[in-house]
């Protein structure tokens, strides 16, 4: 995790495995990763928490924004503008020799406290 960059968010994109009776697939997941200032590194959910959209980094305003309803959020993640009900759920995570690890969860839409799903 040394390649990220202070108050630069990064999408890391990874491969789960699913297994559902006899079939099994892999899924394409996303999550981003944001180094602070004390070399802790927070994961932010993929989904937007008003109704779960994908949402994206805007480099030149250095906010996350959402395309759907036009949510708005931090580096952090707090809510500056839009629909949203809550910040960006933030994902359990550690380093341990220099690999990310993360428990990958999903969180309930347009509720005020994040509830597990
Ligand atoms: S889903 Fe993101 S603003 Fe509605």
């Amino acid at each position: 995790m040394d390649d990220l960059v202070v108050g630069t968010p990064r999408q890391l994109d990874y491969m789960q495995g699913m297994e559902d009776g006899w079939m099994a697939t892999k899924v394409h997941k996303a999550v981003w990763a944001v180094k602070q200032s004390d070399g802790e590194v927070t994961v932010l959910s993929p989904l937007c928490t008003h109704l779960g959209c994908g949402y994206a980094w805007d480099a030149q305003e250095t906010k996350f924004k959402c395309p759907c309803h036009g949510s708005v959020y931090d580096v952090s993640g707090n809510v500056l503008a839009g629909p949203a009900p809550r910040r960006l759920d933030v994902l359990p995570s550690k380093i341990e020799e220099g690999r990310l690890y993360i428990i990958y969860k999903e969180f309930r839409a347009g509720l005020r406290n994040a509830v597990e799903i």
